[in-house]
């Protein structure tokens, strides 16, 4: 039943054009999804990573960062779909200030750090058969952006979604698009080679690469991490962050205890019994942020020694084929994440940054706060923290969790949070203009309009 699940895979994947490459690394997966691998990780296998190299205590030679910099290529993932917001595009259209979306200021950070720097910096997004052409169009704007020859983004690869009873590929005449989804971040090691993207880069003389989301506004282009990764020697690094007892989901590094090798360990992949010590921020005290940093040397050596299958442990997604009706067929997706990556090269590193280089956006609330006073976008087009400490901020679910519903609930822009401690809202209130959160606020069950001019709150 299942061989012929995956070879009608195969058959649809090669008729679609997918490379081969490409479809090794699916089968690889679909063993491992026959086998029933679940990836758990159990606590005492592992030993806290605890005490990591700090960006803080980085000192660099500012001509050394100069050539490193001019070696250096900017990759933005960005062919997620933002479906937890229920997108069904690039989250990273999304506007968030000034009338700029995501794309847009990262193109200006990119952009701004060129002119600060004089180097190259290419910047190429990775995206998804779903999110490429909107985000040409948005592209096509800048026209300074692209270097050289080099494109401005290239194609992940396509899998086909499989149906959880049987494991073939599902089959969906409604719209045929839903019968397939990207394979997850992890799969940029893939598409690099197979887009031949990553020959490309060091025919061009770059060697080293800054990976980040697109979500992601805190990644400005950084010459200390740069010249700090450059001078460790190190094949791949990834960017930490110190947990905090707010910071309850985020993955976190750990040492191997069979081989000493560092792996990144994410919720999906611990046992549930186990959550407490996965949670605990003196237990694993740094999380990690997908910011990565790649010698593109070593990672072509290491591709070309793997013929292109990095191996990176499974995630199975299970979701229904048209995500917004949940009678629709159940299927996995099979996915990988990037950073897992970190357990294949030897030698890989991390490092500790600050919190400004981490501003996700996974869901609504998220969003809440990079569209509020809470930030202001400086002249390297950062988004500068403009209180000590940010609010936190709990939006109900319903009706906040989807973004068009969200957006309806504020028709004239996001509340002033700078005066505000936190902010609870419980039922389904719609903001009026010019309002003012201070202290904690809490909008109850009951829901309503917040009037005009009004300031909620306790000082
Ligand atoms: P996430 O998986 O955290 O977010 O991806 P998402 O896919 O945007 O949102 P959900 O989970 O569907 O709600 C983190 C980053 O990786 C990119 C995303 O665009 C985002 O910038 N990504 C994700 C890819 O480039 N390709 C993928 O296959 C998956």
């Amino acid at each position: 039943m299942s061989t012929d699940g995956l070879s009608t895979a195969q058959q649809k994947m090669a008729d679609a054009g997918v490379p081969q490459t490409a479809i090794d690394v699916f089968t690889h997966y679909y063993g491992q999804l026959e086998e029933g691998v679940t990836g758990s990780i159990p606590e005492d296998t592992i030993e806290p990573y605890l005490d990591p190299p700090k960006l803080d205590d980085v000192r660099i030679d500012p001509a050394h960062a100069k050539q490193v910099f001019d070696k250096l290529a900017i990759i933005n993932l960005n062919g997620g779909l933002g479906t937890s917001m229920g997108l069904d595009k690039a989250k990273s259209l999304l506007p968030v200030r000034d009338g700029k979306s995501f794309l847009d200021i990262i193109v200006e950070q990119v952009l701004a750090a060129r002119r600060g720097t004089g180097s190259r910096l290419p910047l190429i997004f990775m995206n998804s058969f779903r999110t490429r052409e909107d985000t040409l169009e948005v592209l096509a704007k800048y026209p300074d952006l692209p270097v050289g020859d080099l494109p401005l983004d290239f194609l992940q690869n396509k899998e086909p979604k499989l149906r959880t009873d049987d494991l073939t590929p599902v089959q969906w005449e409604a719209d045929p698009s839903l019968e397939w989804c990207p394979p997850g971040h992890g799969d940029i090691y893939t598409a690099l080679q197979t887009s031949g993207v990553l020959q490309q880069l060091l025919d061009a003389g770059f060697r080293y690469a800054s990976v980040s989301n697109s979500d992601n506004l805190g990644t400005v282009p950084n010459p200390v991490i740069a010249s700090w990764f450059a001078s460790t020697g190190a094949p791949y690094a990834a960017e930490l962050c110190r947990r905090t007892a707010a910071d309850r989901k985020g993955g976190h590094l750990a040492v191997r205890k069979s081989d000493g090798r560092l792996i990144l360990r994410d919720t999906a992949q611990t046992p549930q019994e186990e959550m407490d010590y996965f949670t605990d921020e003196h237990r694993h005290p740094y999380f990690h942020t997908n910011n990565l940093w790649f010698d593109l040397e070593q990672l072509d050596a290491v591709l070309k020694e793997r013929d292109g299958v990095m191996g990176l442990p499974l995630i199975r997604n299970e979701k229904t084929v048209d995500p917004s009706d949940k009678t629709s067929p159940k299927v996995y997706q099979i996915e990988s994440a990037m950073g897992a990556a970190i357990e294949v090269f030897e030698g890989a590193t991390a490092i500790v940054v600050g919190r400004d280089r981490f501003l996700p956006v996974k869901a609504t609330s998220d969003l809440l706060l990079i569209r509020s006073d809470l930030y202001a976008l400086d002249q390297r087009q950062a988004l500068v923290q403009q209180v000590p400490s940010v609010p936190a901020v709990t939006l109900a679910s319903e009706p906040y969790k989807l973004i068009g519903d969200f957006e309806a609930r504020f028709p004239h822009g996001i509340p002033s949070l700078k005066e505000a401690t936190s902010l609870d809202v419980q039922g389904d209130w719609t903001f009026g203009q010019d309002v003012t959160v201070i202290g904690d606020a809490v909008l109850g069950t009951e829901g309503g309009q917040v009037p005009d001019g009004a300031r909620v709150g306790t000082a």
